[in-house]
This record gives C-alpha cells, structure tokens and sequence, in this order.
C-alpha cells in the first residue's frame, strides 16, 4: 500500500471528524442510559428488599407482642381465678371444697375420659370457674354440647361469659334430674364432676350417682376426681364398676380420678 492510500485520522473539524464525536458521544450516552437504569433497578430492589425486611421484623414483633399480650392476660384471668375461689371458700367453703381451681393437668386427665367422638350431650356438675370446662373442650367436644350445672351464682355469670354456646344452669347437682328438666333433650354420654363428694354424708353421695346414671347413655362414665383415698361413690351394693387413676401430682393437693360405669 503507498503512503499516498493509508488511512489517515480525520482533520479536527472535519465532517468525518465530527461524525466520530457524534457516534462516541451516541455510544457513550447509551451506556450511561443503560448504567441509569440498572441503578433505577438496583435501588428499587435495594427498597423491596428493605420493605420486606421490614414486614418481616414488624410481623415478628406484632406476634411476640400479641403472644406477651396474651400471656398477660391468661395470666391476669388466672389471678382472678384465684381469687374468684378464694372468695366462694370464705363465703362457702364446703361447698366449694378447694381454695384454689384444678390444675391443666388434672383437669386433662378428668376429660380424657369422655370420648369425644361419641354424639350427645356432656353433663359437667360444679364447673367452678371452667378448667374441666376448658379442658372437655380442648378434647374436642364443642362447646354446644356442654351443660354445666353450676350452684354459685356468680361463677355461672363467669361461666356464660367464658362459655356462650354452653348451657349454664343454675342449680343443686344434688337434684340433678330436677335441676336439669327442661335442659337435657337427651341421654348424656358422660358425666364430670368436680362436687366436694366428702363433704356429704355416704348416702348422698350414692344418691347423686342413683339420679346420675339414668341421665346417661348405657355404659356412660360418671367421673369424679378426689383428694382422699378412697372412693367419693360408696362401691359396696351400688352395682357399679369402678376405676382410678394414679395420682395427679401437678395439682394442689394431688389428686386421682374415678371412672364409675354401671356394672349391668
Ligand atoms: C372443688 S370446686 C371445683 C371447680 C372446678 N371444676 C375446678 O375443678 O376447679 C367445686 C365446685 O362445685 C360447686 N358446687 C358445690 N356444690 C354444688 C351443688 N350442690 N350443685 C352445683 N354445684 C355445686 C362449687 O360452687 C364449686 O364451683
């Protein structure tokens, strides 16, 4: 090639010259274009990525907070509890029979007898202010097949309030098929009771299983949890079956629990 043909730069000035700008200047504000956008994208994923930080962080403080919350206020509805029984005992203590309510766990074990899969009505006599309630329901019975039969006043208005599909009846379990007329349409399936047995004399206390059991579907359980030794429902000539679980030790005092059946 003669160094007449060789290329040569164009001339400052020129139109090839000018050209060359143009098309530099055109490339490069394409890429700072393109860099624009990809800094639009990084910082809009940059702020989806804080928001979602942030939904997250004040979602886990809202749950920690309503689970404090919650917490709090089992807490305070247990103090009341507390005091609710307190107060009855002073007022009645033999009809209450106990300072304080039963604990979760007797109250379990009292309810794991009842099957929840067999239909019909669950009767619970002296629900005091509801643990065997709570835990009956906790088993899986609905609260509208519950009916309470409860003497104090005052905690069958606790009661309505805590239970309000339940039948809250007002009433000597004692006279249980007059207490109960007009609020039982069918056989129960179970009975619970939490009575002070021990403060009736042994006759009552076989009377009350009399009038019980033809309230309850065949082979229903009546159970009754107790302090003492030996069996709330006097066994000798009643006719009935009877079994006890071991002690309840996470309960103050300890406790066992009775499951009578007719014996047919
Ligand atoms: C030992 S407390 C048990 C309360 C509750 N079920 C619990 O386990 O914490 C006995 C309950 O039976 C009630 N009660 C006592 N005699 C009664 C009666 N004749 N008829 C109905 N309820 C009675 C008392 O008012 C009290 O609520």
């Amino acid at each position: 090639m003669s160094s007449t043909t060789r290329h040569r730069p164009p001339r400052a000035g020129s139109i090839a010259a000018r050209l060359g700008q143009s098309r530099v200047a055109s490339r490069l504000e394409g890429e700072v274009r393109v860099t624009a956008a990809d800094l639009v994208d990084c910082v809009a994923e940059a702020k989806l990525k804080v928001a979602a930080v942030r939904y997250k962080v004040e979602g886990e403080v809202r749950t920690k907070a309503e689970k404090l919350r919650s917490r709090v206020s089992e807490a305070k509805s247990k103090l009341g509890d507390e005091a609710r029984f307190i107060k009855s005992w002073i007022d009645d203590p033999l009809r209450t029979g106990s300072v304080t309510p039963s604990s979760p766990a007797l109250a379990r074990r009292m309810a794991s007898y009842v099957d929840p899969e067999q239909p019909g009505p669950v009767i619970e006599i002296g629900p005091g202010t509801g643990p065997v309630t709570e835990a009956l329901i906790e088993r899986g019975i609905d609260e509208g097949r519950l009916i309470l039969v409860e003497y104090s006043p005052e905690f069958c208005a606790l009661l309505r309030e805590r239970f309000p599909r339940a039948t809250v009846v007002q009433g000597d379990a004692y006279a249980l098929s007059t207490t109960l007329a007009g609020h039982l349409t069918e056989k129960a399936i179970a009975l619970v009771s939490s009575l002070p047995l021990f403060n009736r004399p042994p006759p009552a206390r076989s009377a009350l299983a009399k009038e019980a059991f033809p309230l309850l579907v065949e082979g229903a359980p009546f159970i009754q949890f107790t302090y003492s030794v030996i069996s709330p429902i006097p066994r000798k000539g009643s006719g009935l079956k009877a079994f006890v679980s071991d002690w309840v030790l996470r309960n103050i005092p300890p406790a066992r629990v009775w499951v009578y059946r007719e014996a047919n």
